[in-house]
């Protein structure tokens, strides 16, 4: 298949790129390269027969109808977004003109692609969302795909009025679309502006670790590699107008999955004292949701699917990873905002 992927120099976006030219398929990564974006996500297939690269800008509709033509993809797999909370908090507007109009002129540039190849029952419009649209969960419960959508930050917002739009696209004009809403993710590759980035970088710099508020928030933990799987498994094998929730079947609080990642520092890159001494409580975020967790029924029972690692494997392995990798991060460090703490409101 030939897929036009969206954000594909972003983290999610790079993974789904590396493992889509991995399974044979031809790849268009479109990316306006903003400050989350690093080429150097795509450089293991970047020379690949098959891979090719367009810079744009999901806000520009002329700019996408040109990239369709010249392209003409079996499917889009759009995961182009602004994606940080605390930036959201402080900048919203970006979050949505990107999130919400430039997912408007992905699927008017698509529907105007499909009607002009005569709507080709096979093409796909895969669009890739959060389970942060369906806002906070108490102690016990989960999200499944029928849970009301209740956000409630700036991000959540517009990532929830992305999700309707691509449901109305499906109901009025029969495009075919398949959607997703996946919990937090972590990996290779993750910018280092993410909880667990921070951590690491923070325990290797010396820096105080900081956890917002009391870090009693309970997050339900993606690897990264299994999302792209998970997402190229729902865009071969999902049904038409269905939207799947992804998740990793690994909740933890923030407080214990830092915790975790110092001690795996202690193991591989040991020093005097413990790393979880430099662990510092913050102010929380505004609004910080206390509770995510994903029922993922649907997508194992229809579709097969289920994570491969535990979130102690996939940890051990994003640890490795950044222990290996210190330019990568090192190059990103520089990047406005990386570092400071946004999004106090
Ligand atoms: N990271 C997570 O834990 C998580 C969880 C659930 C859902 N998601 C969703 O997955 C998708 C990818 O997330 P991510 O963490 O990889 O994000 P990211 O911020 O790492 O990457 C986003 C990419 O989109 C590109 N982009 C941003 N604005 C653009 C525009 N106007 N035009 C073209 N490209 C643009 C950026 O340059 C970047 O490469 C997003 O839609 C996000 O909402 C992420």
């Amino acid at each position: 298949m030939k897929l036009l992927v969206t954000g594909g120099a972003g983290f999610i976006g790079s993974a789904v790129v590396r493992l889509a030219m991995g399974q044979g398929h031809q790849v268009v990564n479109l990316d306006a390269l903003t400050y989350a974006a690093c080429l150097d996500n795509v450089a293991p297939v970047a020379d690949l027969p098959g891979y090719s690269f367009v810079q744009a800008d999901i806000r520009d509709r002329a700019v996408l109808d040109t990239v369709f033509a010249e392209h003409a993809p079996d499917a889009v797999m759009h995961l182009a977004a602004e994606s940080h909370v605390d930036r959201s908090i402080d900048g919203p507007g970006d979050f949505i003109d990107t999130n919400i109009t430039g997912t408007y002129n992905m699927l008017e540039a698509a529907r105007a692609h499909w009607l002009q190849a005569g709507r080709p029952k096979a093409f796909r419009f895969h669009h890739i969302s959060t389970d942060e649209v369906f806002g906070s969960l108490g102690a016990t419960g989960q999200f499944t795909e029928d849970t009301p959508y209740d956000p409630r930050s700036p991000y959540s917002a517009s990532k929830a009025a992305s999700d309707h739009l691509v449901r109305a696209w499906h109901e009025t004009y029969g495009l075919p679309v398949v959607l997703s809403n996946c919990s937090n993710n972590y990996g290779p590759y993750h910018f280092p502006e993410k909880l667990v980035p921070v951590v690491i970088l923070n325990a290797l710099a010396g820096q105080p670790i900081p956890v917002y508020g009391a870090g009693e928030n309970v997050r339900d933990w993606l690897y990264v590699e299994d999302h792209a799987d998970a997402l190229l498994t729902v865009l071969q094998r999902g049904a038409v107008g269905r939207s799947y929730n992804i998740g990793g079947e690994n909740e933890a609080r923030n407080i214990d999955l830092v915790r975790k990642i110092c001690a795996l520092l202690d193991e591989k890159r040991p020093k005097p004292t413990p790393y979880g001494d430099q662990i510092a409580f913050v102010t929380d975020r505004p609004g910080h949701d206390a509770r995510y967790a994903i029922d993922p029924t649907r997508i194992a029972t229809e579709l097969g699917w289920r994570p491969s690692v535990t979130l102690d494997q996939g940890l051990e392995r994003t640890v490795q990873w950044y222990l290996d990798n210190e330019p990568w991060w090192r190059a990103l460090q520089t990047r406005d905002g990386v570092g400071q703490r946004l999004g106090t409101g």
